[in-house]
């Protein structure tokens, strides 16, 4: 075995036990409801240019960490937006605005959402107005003032972006669209989950007669984590080994676990892991995620670059994969605990186990990838 021991030491922050752990499907799908799931799907797959993601076999890296398969959800394919959040704002838009065409719409974002509903917006000739924070990179904001949204930039951080569009969308009725739920904003962040749930639907398919035992899923406010484990819930006869991952400054899902309720992180320093860059976990995913989670585990930003480089350099699988920095994270917390015995055993990660990972973008920062991976 070399690519993975060859001196290199993967390293994990903290890993945890959900103590409240208890996967019940009926519970799941009275947050993310069988209809709405399924009306996302019925939408989504008509849209112009739609084709499920590829479903890719890391069979390089299965067999050094003796696993039956690997599955890597590849969703650089998505859209030309290179990310799963092109399911969630553009659906979320076309929701809301429902054929109306004076309907201006508005987000804050760290780039992918936005992109999503910069896109969706286009593709109903509607407006839209885009609030980004200073630490939001130039390359990600022109991705969404090319696709003809008004890019505005607002100083500090994404709680302070949020601030300014909701004070500017109030004054001037524009149509809010957030992947994030507070009180009394849930209907549009449950929308951009209902998208999500799409690539569920295609795993279900293209994974034919094999069962999931394992899946990891990337957190940031829990959207997508959410929506996915509504996705088994829909769609799988069989409930397999949930894992969220996030980043070690902003574990907001791991410590809400913890404790059983929502703890807000005060973020010290801004992760490589950009869109999982989040202090607090959103209202609805949170339902979901309380009790259907069965293990957290953290990450420092170490073995990110790295891990990008092994993708994209065909060390894992065949092909080529093409890997931003949120993507990696599922593959290394994969690693560290196929290396860590005790959490291996814990997580029952044997030669029966087929383990989805989520490559949730590609190079959606051009700029950014090409730095990392020449590191
Ligand atoms: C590529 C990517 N992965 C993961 C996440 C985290 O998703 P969520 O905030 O829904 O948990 C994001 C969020 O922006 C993202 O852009």
């Amino acid at each position: 075995m070399t690519i993975l021991s060859n001196g290199h030491q993967w390293k994990y922050s903290e890993f945890i036990d959900n103590k409240n752990y208890s996967f019940d499907k009926n519970q799941i799908l009275s947050s993310l409801s069988k209809k709405e799931i399924d009306d996302a799907y019925s939408s989504i797959s008509k849209w112009e240019g739609y084709a499920p993601t590829p479903l890719i076999s890391l069979n390089k890296l299965s067999k050094e960490l003796s696993l039956k398969n690997i599955y890597y959800k590849d969703e650089s394919k998505r859209f030309n937006l290179k990310s799963f959040k092109a399911l969630g704002g553009a659906y979320a838009v076309e929701k809301v605005t429902q054929g109306n065409k004076d309907i201006t719409v508005a987000t804050a974002t760290a780039g992918n959402h936005g992109r999503s509903v910069a896109w969706g917006a286009r593709r109903l000739g509607l407006k839209c107005k885009i609030f980004i924070s200073e630490f939001v990179s130039n390359a990600r904001g022109q991705a969404m003032a090319d696709l003809g949204a008004d890019v505005i930039k607002v100083k500090g951080n994404y709680e302070k972006s949020l601030i300014e569009c909701i004070k500017q969308s109030t004054e001037n009725n524009w149509q809010i669209v957030q992947d994030v739920a507070w009180k009394n904003y849930m209907v549009v962040p449950k929308y951009t989950m209902a998208g999500y749930t799409v690539m569920m639907k295609e795993i279900i398919d293209q994974i034919k007669n094999e069962e999931i035992t394992h899946i990891i899923l990337q957190a940031g406010v829990g959207g997508m984590a959410g929506a996915m484990i509504a996705g088994i819930a829909r769609y799988l006869d069989n409930i397999p080994v949930t894992l969220v991952v996030e980043p070690d400054s902003a574990a907001c899902v791991m410590e809400s676990i913890k404790t059983g309720r929502i703890e807000k992180i005060d973020i010290k320093r801004e992760s490589l892991m950009g869109g999982m860059s989040c202090g607090e976990v959103s209202l609805v995913p949170w339902e979901i995620l309380k009790n259907s989670v069965k293990h957290c585990i953290s990450l420092p930003d170490d073995d990110i670059a790295k891990t990008m480089k092994l993708l994209g350099n065909s060390n894992f699988s065949e092909e080529k994969i093409i890997a931003g920095e949120n993507s990696a994270p599922g593959v290394i917390s994969l690693i560290t605990s196929c290396e860590d015995q005790n959490i291996k055993e814990n997580l029952h990660l044997d030669e029966k186990s087929n383990v989805l990972v989520i490559g949730c973008e590609g190079d959606t920062d051009k700029e950014m990838y090409k730095k990392l991976i020449n590191q």
